[in-house]
Order: structure tokens, then C-alpha cells, then sequence
């Protein structure tokens, strides 16, 4: 009799410990999601303050290229600042919801590109898309390369357009397509000889996400990356 009650007794201590360290367990993932989104919150900090700077410089140059290259650099560090600030304002930490984030980055270029007499329209579609940070960052500034050249090459004089994103989930990849209506490359475009920044950039971010790219020059432009959801590092 005395045995049965000692081991009852011993069953009641370790279910005691097993929900002691089980509440041990979910503060301590609780503290560690906040840091996680502390950390997102000061990279996005961080990285307005760099734009902020930037745009400070900018001011004080007189020519007109070179103030415009200022602002190309701090569209391309807001399409990143962007994602960690999506992962520390939404409840996952881990994924992004795409489509938000690319109606977010689209807007944003068309009104500081052209402003927002709607002359220029856009379309983004990547419903369901849910992408983690190693994949979302380097595919941000890419689309924001793409979407930035149709802004400033194809719809010269003000002529009216439309920019698209659409990205598809297939079984084992995605599709992403960017495309707009415009006047398309110059005849005598030649990619491999160019010494611009963005189209190199564009392939080096498709060596990074491990895609491949397909660009076509057909009532405007348009490009298909083939690519899949990079592994995640562990945090
Ligand atoms: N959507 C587009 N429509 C028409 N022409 C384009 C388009 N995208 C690129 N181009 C042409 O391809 C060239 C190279 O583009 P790229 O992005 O490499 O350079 P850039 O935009 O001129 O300068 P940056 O280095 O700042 O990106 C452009 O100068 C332009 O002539
Ligand atoms: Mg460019």
C-alpha cells in the first residue's frame, strides 16, 4: 500500500517538473521571438537611416544623373529594408507574405519614379506566395531592378503603361514573371557588352537564388525567372 503511494507520489513529481520545464521552454521561445523582431525592427531602423543619409547627400549634388543614381541606390536598399520590416510587423517570423510585400514595392516605385497621375498602372499577383528571408531579399532586389528599368526606359515622354509581377507556385518551383508594355530594348542593345549596374546585378541575383532567367523583347519586355525557395539558415 505504502509502495503504490510513493510512486504515485514520484508520478505526481515528474508531471510537476514535465510542466515546469514545458512553461521554461515556451518563455524562453517567447523571449527569443521578441529578440528576433527587435533585431528585424533595428536592420529596417538601420537601413532608413542609411537611405536617410543618402538623400541628405543627394541634396547637395548638382547634376542631375548623379542625384538620380543616389536615388536608385535607396530604392534598392528599401526593397530590402522592406522584408524585415513585413517579418517584424506580421505574426510569422519566418516567412513573408510575397504579394503584400510586392504591392508595397511596386506602389512605392511607381509614385517616386512617376509619380501619381496613374499613367502608369501596375499588376501584382502571388497570391499564397509565402517566402523566407534568404529567398525574399535577393528576389526583392531583383524585381526591384526590373521594375526600375521599365520605369525609366520604356514609357519615355510620358507615355502611359503598365508594369506587371505575377508570381506562380508550381509542384516542385516558382515562376516569376515581370513584364511591361513599353517601347522595349534599343535595337542595338548588346546585354554582354553593357557596362550598366542593373542587368549585371539582375544576373548575379539569379546565380544567388539559383534560377534561371529567360528575357523577351515582345510588345515591351518581359523576363521569367524560374526559381525555388532557398533553405533557410537557422537562426
Ligand atoms: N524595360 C526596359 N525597356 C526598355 N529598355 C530597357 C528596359 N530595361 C533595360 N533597358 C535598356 O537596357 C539598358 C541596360 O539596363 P541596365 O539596368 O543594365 O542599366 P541602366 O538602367 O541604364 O542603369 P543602372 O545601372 O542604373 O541600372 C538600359 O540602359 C536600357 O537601354
Ligand atoms: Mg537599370
Amino acid at each position: 500500500m505504502a509502495l503504490t503511494i510513493n510512486i504515485a507520489g514520484e508520478e505526481l513529481q515528474t508531471a510537476d517538473k514535465q510542466v515546469g520545464i514545458r512553461k521554461q521552454l515556451q518563455l524562453s521561445l517567447a523571449e527569443k521571438n521578441v529578440l528576433i523582431r527587435e533585431i528585424h525592427h533595428r536592420v529596417k531602423n538601420n537601413m532608413q537611416v542609411i537611405t536617410s543619409l543618402l538623400a541628405l547627400q543627394a541634396n547637395k549634388v548638382k547634376d542631375k544623373h548623379v542625384h538620380e543614381e543616389f536615388q536608385y541606390i535607396q530604392f534598392r536598399i528599401n526593397s530590402m529594408a522592406m522584408v524585415h520590416e513585413m517579418l517584424y510587423a506580421a505574426g510569422d517570423l519566418a516567412y513573408i507574405d510575397y504579394e503584400k510585400y510586392l504591392n508595397q514595392l511596386v506602389t512605392t516605385l511607381v509614385v517616386s519614379m512617376k509619380g501619381s497621375d496613374g499613367n502608369i498602372t501596375s499588376h501584382v499577383d502571388a497570391k499564397s506566395i509565402k517566402l523566407n528571408i534568404d529567398t525574399a531579399i535577393p528576389l526583392g532586389l531583383l524585381i526591384n531592378e526590373l521594375i526600375t528599368n521599365s520605369l525609366k526606359h520604356a514609357f519615355p515622354d510620358g507615355r502611359k503603361g503598365r508594369v506587371s509581377v505575377v508570381i506562380k507556385s508550381c509542384p516542385d518551383h516558382y515562376e516569376l514573371k515581370v513584364s511591361d508594355n513599353g517601347i522595349g530594348f534599343p535595337e542595338d542593345f548588346d546585354s554582354q557588352n553593357s557596362t550598366s549596374l542593373g542587368l549585371g546585378l539582375v544576373d548575379t541575383l539569379t546565380i544567388q537564388l539559383e534560377g534561371t532567367l529567360i528575357r523577351e523583347n515582345t510588345k515591351g519586355v518581359s523576363y521569367m525567372l524560374t526559381f525555388k525557395q532557398l533553405e533557410a539558415n537557422a537562426l
